[in-house]
């Protein structure tokens, strides 16, 4: 569902990302399998918050930061000027050219998306995904019957489970963490 932030929502998620950026985001950058020459998608982008760290692992890939709100996609614009390997794109279902990512991530986005929509986000998704990409979501440990619904679609539309883990977040408690290849 569309949504647009207010000017409180951004401030606080900046100062949250000032605050815990490296713990929280680089923390999550960090464990996601890139040599550098990815081409990379991040699906719910928000400010920018995993992709800052993201795209300075990409000196020869691409990152394409996609967002359903033109408000949160015009600050992960601000949040990453001065990079070159970034694209912004509004999401327009469907709108991908299949297989054409290494790696899909989605950070604290799916739990927010209706059940039918993510019935309609996760194929593409996975058909977005070159042979041998990777598929990762992170989302409060809290939000069980979504993760359940979110991994039994991942699995339906030829995702393999490769590794999941729980991690504590300072101020939002645990959240799960699950790795997807595409055979
Ligand atoms: C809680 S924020 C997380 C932002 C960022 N990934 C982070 O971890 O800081 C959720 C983001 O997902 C976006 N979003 C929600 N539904 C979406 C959809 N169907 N397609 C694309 N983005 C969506 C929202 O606009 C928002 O920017």
């Amino acid at each position: 569902m569309k949504y647009e932030p207010t000017c409180l929502e951004i401030f606080l998620t900046r100062l949250a990302f000032l605050l815990c950026g490296k713990s929280v985001y680089q923390a999550f950058a960090d464990r996601l399998p890139l040599d550098g020459g990815e081409q990379v998608l991040d699906f719910g982008c928000g400010m920018g918050t995993v992709a800052y760290y993201i795209a300075k692992k990409l000196p020869h890939g691409h990152l394409t930061c996609l967002d359903i709100s033109e408000r949160w996609l015009n600050t992960c614009q601000k949040t990453l000027r001065g990079y070159r390997n970034i694209s912004f794109m509004l999401w327009e279902f469907p709108h991908f050219i299949n297989e054409s990512f290494d790696v899909v991530y989605c950070h604290f986005v799916l739990h927010d998306i209706t059940e039918s929509e993510l019935k309609r986000v996760i194929p593409v998704l996975a058909e977005a995904l070159k042979p041998g990409g990777v598929f990762v979501f992170r989302e409060p440990f809290n939000e069980t019957n979504k993760i359940s619904l979110i991994k039994r679609l991942a699995e339906q539309n030829g995702l393999i489970s490769k590794d999941s883990r729980i991690t504590d977040i300072p101020m939002m408690g645990n959240a799960l963490e699950c790795v997807y290849f595409k055979k």
